[in-house]
């Protein structure tokens, strides 16, 4: 018997089967079950994929009992602190961080390729303007396939970076577009002269003319410190390794559909609100709460089993101690309180909920800690992002990692048609 390797014993036979373990570099190391049907004619059955290890990936890593997260190695608070999200972009993408001209030439790269093609703003005006900017998002990134539908068949590296960086560079153009046009009011291009994370702001903030609106003690409405705080979210956002959203971009990858089709179908399933959707949900509950008084009869409500009612923001399949975003937002929430003016009526309600749930009991016992959406809304409350943007904001961070997620399976000679199996109990 090797001493890597897992035996299974089939008590209804006495049959015993070995199989390998295959060593991670970091966490859980797997049990490589490739030909147990094969062997036993039985399924595995693991709903949701609470045990099962779906790829073997090099991009992100999360120890979840430890609250970890590294992207390529890197610790997410090294990240968050000294880097830019455009070369957490460039890490993603190339497995390490840029030289400087390397960066320079990326930004530059972005900047051009942010514009989109005219026939799409006639898409995007053909949506109701009471259209959530998710619904127009997923639809647009998906028409994007049929502009470039030569990405169908990447060649070389050349063509794989220049398909990622088209749809990094586009989504913000087109979410801002989305936003734009859920108020009615024109498009607004972007600005070649602006950085990534600016250039959003500026296109969901400025005048028809590319004016901004000056305040009467002559401030810009974009200020460093706005740009600054999005490039965080956008950071702590780039990538999540194996989570829903990526499961299902890796999954349209595997049937051979177009890249774009795949973000599209990674932007579809994030918006639900047990995933990125919950951003938006936040803050929808807090406002539903209303005040600090109201907060232990939400508490008795999200512990009552007979209620559905959940406390947003709160859980992590992963994370069963604490969400290093969280952590990251939280202290970025306690800077900006006086610079950005954030609502103190809702983070009062906000850190009363973590005090109440972080000693109860119920929460204790089931490891339930605030994630990040629980931190984000009110950042982007404070940023002037209507709440039918937030979720819209997460995917422009993750685009990157779906992308990254994307290439990776291509690559991987072993990557098969994501095919589970079933255990029947019908008629
Ligand atoms: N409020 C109250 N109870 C909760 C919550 C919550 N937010 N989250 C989990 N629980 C309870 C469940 O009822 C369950 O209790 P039980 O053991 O008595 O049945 C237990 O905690 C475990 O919950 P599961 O749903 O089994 O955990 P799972 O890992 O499947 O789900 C999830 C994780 C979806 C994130 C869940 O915690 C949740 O719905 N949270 C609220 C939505 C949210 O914040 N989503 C964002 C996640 S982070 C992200 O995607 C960026």
């Amino acid at each position: 018997m090797q001493k890597n390797s897992m035996t299974f014993i089939d008590n209804r036979t006495g049959n015993s089967y070995e199989y390998p373990i295959l060593e991670a570099t970091r966490g859980s190391s797997v049990v490589d079950i490739k030909s147990f049907y094969v062997d036993t004619g039985l399924f595995t059955y693991d709903p949701g994929f609470t045990s099962t290890a779906s790829c073997e990936s090099k991009i992100t890593f999360i120890d979840g009992a430890k609250g970890e997260l590294r992207y390529r190695g890197l610790a997410i608070e090294e990240l968050a602190q000294d880097h830019t999200y455009l070369e957490v972009c460039f890490l993603l993408l190339n497995g390490r961080l840029p030289q400087q001209v390397e960066l320079e030439d990326f930004d530059l790269e972005l900047r051009h390729r942010a514009f989109v093609d005219e026939g799409l703003k006639g898409l995007i005006l053909s949506f109701p303007s009471q259209a959530h900017p998710m619904a127009i998002l997923s639809s647009s990134v998906s028409a994007l396939a049929s502009f470039y539908y030569e990405h169908l068949n990447l060649e070389d590296e050349r063509s794989y970076q220049e398909m990622a960086s088209r749809i990094i560079a586009k989504i913000p153009t087109l979410a801002a577009f989305a936003y734009r046009h859920s108020l009615g009011i024109p498009f607004i291009y972007p600005d070649i002269e602006r950085s990534f994370t600016e250039n959003f702001l500026y296109m969901m903030r400025a005048y028809p003319g590319g004016k901004m609106k000056i305040t009467k003690e002559g401030e810009q409405t974009i200020r460093q410190v706005e740009i600054d705080a999005l490039d965080t979210i956008f950071t702590l956002h780039a990538d999540h390794e194996q989570n829903a959203s990526t499961t299902t971009v890796r999954g349209v990858a595997s049937t051979g559909a177009h890249p774009y089709v795949a973000i599209s179908a990674g932007i579809s399933a994030l918006w639900g609100r047990a995933h990125g959707g919950a951003n938006e949900s936040v803050i929808a509950q807090l406002e539903m709460i209303g005040h600090v008084k109201n907060v232990p009869a939400y508490i008795a409500k999200a512990k009552d089993k007979d209620d559905p009612f959940r406390l947003m923001g709160f859980g992590h399949r992963v994370y069963k101690n604490f969400d290093p975003r969280a952590k990251v937002l939280k202290k970025l929430q306690d800077q900006l309180k006086e610079e950005l003016g954030l609502d103190s009526e809702l983070m009062e309600i906000a850190q009363e909920i973590e005090k109440i749930a972080l000693s109860d009991p119920y929460f204790v016992s089931r490891n339930l800690y605030p994630n990040i959406d629980f931190y984000s809304g009110v950042i982007l409350y404070a940023l002037k992002i209507p709440r039918n943007m937030f979720t819209a904001i997460f995917v422009i961070g993750r685009s990157v990692g779906w992308i990254s997620q994307w290439i990776e399976f291509k690559k991987d000679t072993t990557s098969k048609i994501a095919r589970p199996r079933q255990l029947y109990t019908g008629a």
